[in-house]
């Protein structure tokens, strides 16, 4: 066991491929290329200056937890289901979900997946982090890697169910308070996880509206019950998906954006202080282009206003301006 743990501890998560010799293909592998080569490995949250990776580290250093960056995504299929008692028949399972890597080998769904090992390796409280796969379509609000971490706590014997889940949502409470400021309104609401219970939701109040920003609960008995060290003891745990959060927190509408190399977006956010308020002002995706657009009237009524609101009508704020550059009039 501690083996495991020190080899997590060091390096992070290195691969930017597949060890398709270690996990070789077969008939359900459905990776995309351009996952593997675009996006795997990228190790967006060790970035100190990304979005991402101030969330992450806003957390880690308010909780005062040692958080596993290491652990590798290619995980089994009962370590990111089975050992969480996610049923056999969970929609989550199916292969236009979860990508696999092969018959017993997934890309991890969630960051849950290590909740096993770690509980197993025995440090009574963790924070584990990492990029997580879904297969899904990609628009502003989806895209098929994403982040998130984990968290989790043991108790002691004696420790009981109630005072397990006050501590719990003391914690919860005290990080998004830490996160949101300290007049933050928070809800909790009852929730369903396989892998805990009871679950609860946490949302947060922010410009008017409820986030759901984290799912969490009593690690449930069974679970607990599996494990030879800590059976019949209390736990929690919790996940947050990290791209909801900072997209909160620093004002990003499109999730797309944080994978951009762009310096539009870096500049933003490089060697600003941990804490600092930042505001992300999106800029285009596109190149600039200049075009010129020649046309003849014939009629003295038109305006060049008419066809500024042509151009308008069409192609909305993705033209910067319309400018007329010059007339022409015909002597004949
Ligand atoms: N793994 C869950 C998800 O991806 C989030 C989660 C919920 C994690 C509850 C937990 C937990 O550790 O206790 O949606």
């Amino acid at each position: 066991m501690r083996r495991w743990t020190q080899c997590v501890r060091r390096g992070f998560h290195s691969a930017t491929a597949i060890d398709w010799r270690a996990f070789p293909r077969d008939e359900v592998t459905n990776v995309p290329a351009r996952l593997e080569r675009e996006w795997f490995g990228r190790r967006l949250l060790q970035e100190p200056d990304h979005p991402l990776a101030r969330a992450k580290t806003r957390m880690v250093r308010h909780l005062g937890i040692e958080c596993f960056e290491a652990l590798p995504p290619v995980v089994s299929l009962y370590d990111n289901f089975d050992s969480l008692l996610i049923p056999a028949t969970h929609v989550s399972r199916s292969p236009n979900d979860t990508y696999y890597v092969n018959r017993r080998h997934v890309l991890r769904t969630h960051t849950s997946a290590h909740q096993r090992q770690l509980l197993r390796s025995g440090p009574a409280s963790w924070l584990a982090c990492g990029d997580v796969f879904r297969r899904d379509e990609i628009d502003a609000s989806h895209f098929p890697v994403f982040h998130q971490i984990d968290g989790g706590r043991v108790f002691g014997e004696g420790v009981t169910a109630r005072e397990a889940e006050e501590d719990l949502k003391g914690t919860l409470e005290g990080l998004m308070r830490k996160l949101f400021g300290a007049s933050t309104q928070l809800r909790w609401r009852d929730d369903f996880f396989p892998f805990t219970s009871p679950s609860f939701e946490l949302d947060v109040m922010f410009n008017g509206e409820w986030l759901e920003i984290l799912g969490c609960g009593l690690i449930h008995e069974d679970i607990m019950q599996d494990t030879p060290s800590i059976r019949g003891r209390q736990g929690w745990a919790f996940g947050i998906g990290l791209e909801r959060l900072a997209m909160v927190l620093y004002q990003i509408k499109d999730i797309r954006v944080f994978w951009s190399r762009d310096e539009r977006f870096w500049k933003q956010f490089r060697g600003r202080p941990l804490e600092a308020p930042i505001a992300f002002e999106e800029f285009s995706k596109f190149p600039k282009t200049s075009r010129d657009v020649s046309f003849w009237t014939n009629s003295e009524a038109f305006h060049e206003n008419q066809f500024f609101e042509m151009v308008r009508e069409v192609c909305g704020d993705l033209v910067e301006a319309v400018v007329r550059l010059d007339t022409f009039r015909h002597p004949k």
